[in-house]
């Protein structure tokens, strides 16, 4: 879906905002602090309900204020239907207020479901060199979009797996239970495997393309490592290591353990790459995820592409825009300075502008 109409509250420097984005793209140009980074942060936040920069959602609350609110109108392609979306969060309330569509959603993943977003900033790198755990969720992002059944599968998973930390750190161990709760792990942990695998496969030749024309290479490697040794069945791992697991107090081989790795002429890319080659590279990842929603399922992602010129030649941020054009999705990037951004676009008739500046949201023409 995308977002039709934007409206903002008391969402840390922005005070108050009402946009009418347009489909394809946006740019937000302002100076520093003066709020860009907040308006992709609200967005964030209608799709996961949590924020890319603070673990509090209380911190996005203006000072001085009592609650913040975010709300949007969501729509579907030329479809008139619109999807409300609010949240809100208070200085007192123990939880956050969603309401989507009127009633209160089942949980996170149906927002995530309906809004899927894909955010780009001057951190993206860490996304190479961060923990094996933002490389899953990265993962499994892509997965949870195009799958239906990961879900729930990694759910009964996660209660298994916990169940077998919990026998393993409880000393003496019933081994009837412990086998009761592994083959669980097995067959889930073998399931979510394969969606995670089939869904790499399909992922690979999408990036291949993107880097090809980001980075002009074809020898690179899309790795996926599935989290335990791949000469075993899982079963088979978790009763060989039930004696070091015990030792560990949790469970060291499975899906929980996966990682995916990107090496270029058989180097880790983010050992032989530069900044901006790393940048380029997530970009790649991230954009091939968003081309392969739209092409299994028919949704469409939003973008968030936080300081695009960072890091970035002018060539590059070219390529870059061209590329941003041909995605079907809507997109939001934000610069400090317009000219880094005015140029490069094929249509830039359609390209919609805001300036921002001490928190307020105008639109505008191209500076
Ligand atoms: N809860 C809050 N209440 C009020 N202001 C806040 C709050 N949290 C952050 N700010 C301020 O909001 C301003 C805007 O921050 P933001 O990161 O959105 O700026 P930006 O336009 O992205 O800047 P840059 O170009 O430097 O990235 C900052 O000056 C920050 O100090
Ligand atoms: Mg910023």
């Amino acid at each position: 879906m995308t977002i039709r109409r934007l409206q903002l509250q008391h969402f840390r420097n922005i005070q108050s905002a009402d946009l009418t984005p347009a489909a394809g793209i946006n740019l937000l140009i302002g100076e520093n602090g003066s709020g860009k980074t907040s308006l992709l942060e609200a967005i964030h936040l209608l799709s996961l309900v949590r924020s890319f920069r603070s673990k509090k959602l209380k911190n996005l609350i203006q000072h001085e204020s009592e609650r913040f609110t975010v709300f949007a109108q969501l729509a579907s392609g030329d479809d008139q239907t619109l999807y409300p979306l609010g949240i809100q969060r208070g200085q007192q309330d123990e939880e956050t207020e969603i309401l989507f569509c009127g009633s209160r959603p089942s949980g996170v993943a149906e927002l995530t479901a309906a809004l899927p977003v894909q955010l780009i900033n001057p951190d993206a790198f860490r996304l190479l060199e961060g923990s094996p755990k933002e490389r899953r969720q990265f993962l499994d992002w892509g997965v949870f979009h195009v799958e239906p059944s990961f879900m729930p599968q990694w759910q009964r998973f996660q209660r298994a797996l916990k169940q077998r930390n919990s026998l393993l750190r409880h000393g003496r161990i019933d081994p009837l239970q412990l086998q009761l709760w592994e083959q669980e792990i097995a067959r889930c942990g073998e399931q979510i495997t394969l969606f995670r695998e089939q869904y790499m496969e399909a992922l690979r030749p999408l990036f291949a393309s993107l880097l090809k024309r980001f980075l002009d290479v074809d020898d690179f490697k899309l790795g996926f490592q599935r989290g335990w040794d791949k000469n075993m069945e899982l079963a088979e791992s978790l009763l060989a290591s039930r004696t070091k697991d015990a030792e560990q107090g949790f469970t060291q081989s499975g899906p929980q353990r996966a990682d995916i790795r990107v090496s270029l002429d058989g180097h880790a890319a983010m050992e032989v790459l530069s900044r901006g080659q790393q940048k380029l590279v997530v970009s790649a990842l991230k954009l091939a995820q968003g081309a392969l929603l739209s092409v299994v399922t028919d949704k469409q992602c939003v973008y968030l592409i936080d300081d695009l010129p960072a890091e970035l030649d002018r060539h590059h941020r070219s390529i870059f825009c061209e590329v941003l054009e041909a995605q079907q999705g809507q997109v939001f990037i934000t610069g400090v300075e317009a000219e880094a951004l005015a140029t490069g676009w094929q249509q830039p008739e359609k390209i919609m502008w805001f300036h921002v500046e001490h928190g307020q949201i105008q639109p505008g023409v191209q500076p």
